[in-house]
């Protein structure tokens, strides 16, 4: 059991579960995004040269549909613990794989995408990045440059998951490792139990079931995210 006067810094590294009781869909649960898609179809570069208005037309949907929905009981609950230890001059960062704004919404201030984010665009003439709200379909010009090139600021499958040597960073100073709502089914977000354990942090999970790297933590607390979440923050908060 790790023992909370001892947790000074944490890296919490979030994924699609934590947004699944919001309403958006996670990936790899039963009837999840890719059963409904094929991730060769619509989420790598060879998908958007060879068919950019499926590609574009799936992020439409999956952009509206993040502005319909509203962050959850655990999105809350982490970003309460961020702001007291923030409070506190404690350190807190967390990774999210999730590309929704739910953390921000919710009040978390110390946040990484690592895999982009649906609420910006990305244009593939200037390289500049700029909130983005609407579709994309109808190939609107770059506010920027003008360019009609943008495309989902989203990380694809063969690409670089984005502020890789903050995470790394982060992960080597922390002393508390919790990953929450993820499979451990895609590298390099896979990875990082192993990387925390290895410089001696605590490592716990909070998610519906066993991960696929589940057998790489202390600890772990299995049920729905709005549940576990608060607890634990409860717990840490006192
Ligand atoms: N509460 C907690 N956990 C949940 C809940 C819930 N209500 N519902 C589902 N989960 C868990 C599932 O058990 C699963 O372990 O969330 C996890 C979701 O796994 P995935 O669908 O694989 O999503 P994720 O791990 O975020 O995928 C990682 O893969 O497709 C890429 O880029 C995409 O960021 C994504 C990455």
């Amino acid at each position: 059991m790790i023992r909370v006067k001892d947790v000074k810094n944490i890296v919490i590294l979030t994924g699609a579960g934590i947004s699944a009781e919001s309403g958006i869909d996670t990936f790899r649960s039963e009837g999840g995004l890719w059963e409904q898609h094929r991730i060769e179809d619509v989420a790598t570069p060879e998908a958007f040269a060879r068919n950019p208005d499926l590609v574009l037309r799936f992020y439409d949907m999956r952009r509206e549909r993040i502005q319909q929905v509203i962050p959850n009981a655990a999105h809350f609950a982490l970003a309460e613990l961020d702001a007291r230890w923030r409070s506190e001059g404690r350190h807190l960062l967390i990774i999210t794989q999730n590309v929704d704004d739910l953390h921000e919404r919710a009040g978390a201030q110390r946040l990484l995408h690592m895999h982009g984010e649906h609420l910006k665009a990305l244009c593939q003439a200037c390289e500049v990045r700029s909130d983005w709200r609407g579709t994309m379909i109808d190939r609107p010009p770059c506010p920027v440059c003008g360019a009609r090139a943008l495309r989902p600021d989203v990380v694809w499958f063969g690409e670089m998951p984005y502020h890789m040597p903050e995470i790394y960073a982060a992960i080597r100073a922390a002393d508390l490792f919790v990953s929450i709502g993820t499979s451990g089914a895609v590298y390099p977000a896979a990875g990082f139990v192993r990387d925390a354990r290895g410089q001696g942090a605590k490592t716990l999970e909070l998610n519906l079931e066993p991960s696929q790297g589940s057998h790489w933590f202390d600890d772990a607390r299995y049920g729905p995210a709005t549940e576990v979440v608060p607890e634990w923050v409860e717990e840490i908060l006192g």
